[in-house]
């Protein structure tokens, strides 16, 4: 089968399309004939010369962690299974096929998108998971940093849905996108703890850090409690400073729930763009130059 893959660490010019063996469902688990798969930031580390832990094996090297498409092999002992799915991976998405244990799919509803599908599981379940760690509810004010991107948009909508008042920080041009979404948007950027003080007087109880740069000093500054500021990026600093990061949780419960959400209306998904597998390094470019609204996708079947 065709993958999007690398040989060698290094720029986006190290993703290529590779010729990779057909991978075969084992007992307990399901093969997706693949139509699209997300592209995270976490795939750009992979493609730079990280190794997640756990991984092992060499090259090529195919990246992706979240995939849609139709499940046309099921292992030994796998029940009846939908045929049409999103679920998650570690690596191996950016293929034609993938296999995965078959709790780490569910069905994808009639009316979303494949390219949907494809990019809706990482940013719903960290934001999902991030969100309940902070234990965010009615009458907290969050702030979101990096509100408009892939985990920032869904964090937006769950914790304006569960009733806190959410601050978001992005560029101008993306503050109709968060006022659209349920956010109070902000400027980031030299004062932006001030500009947060006069849009929330009565203080901030919780904040979400999704980039790196002044986003955890204006947060740690900003909120009280240090057990409501979680990081999705500055993982190593987290114990000392006593801050949260995301534990594992990720289950096909929590992904059928979100994508529930989405079934009915109540949770929107921007794609900012699209990219067949050809052309995944042009995916990664578009994903590290930083901006932009919502997910970036990879196209396959
Ligand atoms: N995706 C996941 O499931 C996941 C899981 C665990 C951890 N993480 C980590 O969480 C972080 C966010 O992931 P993501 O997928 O949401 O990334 P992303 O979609 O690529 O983030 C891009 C967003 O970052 C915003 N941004 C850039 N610089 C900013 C700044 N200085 N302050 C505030 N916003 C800024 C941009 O907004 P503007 O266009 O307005 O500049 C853009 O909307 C990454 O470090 C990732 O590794 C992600």
């Amino acid at each position: 089968m065709k993958a999007a893959g690398f040989f060698e660490f290094g720029g986006p010019d190290v993703l290529r399309v590779v010729e990779v063996a057909t991978p075969v469902a084992g007992p307990g688990e399901v093969r997706v004939r693949v139509k699209a798969a997300g592209v995270q930031p976490f795939d750009v580390a992979v493609r730079s010369g990280w190794t997640p832990p756990g991984v092992v094996g060499g090259f090529p090297r195919v990246p992706g962690n979240e995939f849609a498409g139709v499940v046309d092999q099921v292992g030994a002992g796998v029940g009846e299974v939908l045929p049409e799915v999103l679920g998650f991976g570690r690596l191996g998405c950016y293929a034609e096929h993938v296999v995965v244990p078959a709790d780490q799919v569910t069905a994808k509803p009639a009316g979303m998108p494949w390219e949907v599908a494809g990019g809706f599981t990482a940013g719903a379940q960290t934001a999902h998971i991030a969100l309940r760690e902070l234990g965010v509810g009615e009458g907290d004010t969050l702030i979101v940093h990096a509100a408009a991107g892939g985990v920032g948009s869904m964090a937006v909508q769950l914790a304006a849905r569960w009733g806190a008042r959410v601050i978001g920080t992005a560029r101008a041009e993306n503050h109709d996108y968060l006022r659209s979404l349920g956010a109070t948007p902000v400027e980031y950027g030299d004062g932006l703890m001030d500009r947060v003080r006069e849009l929330a007087p009565g203080g901030v109880d919780a904040a979400l850090v999704a980039v790196g740069g002044e986003a955890l000093a204006v947060s740690l500054a900003l909120v009280e409690d240090r057990g409501r500021i979680l990081t999705l990026v500055d993982h190593d600093k987290a114990p000392e400073l006593g801050i949260r990061v995301t534990p594992n949780l990720r289950s096909a419960e929590r992904l059928a729930e979100l994508a529930d959400l989405y079934a009915r209306g109540e949770l929107r998904f921007h794609v900012r763009s699209t990219y067949p597998l050809e052309r995944a390094a042009d995916a990664h470019r578009d994903v590290e130059a930083g901006h932009g609204r919502g997910k970036v996708v990879l196209t396959i079947g």
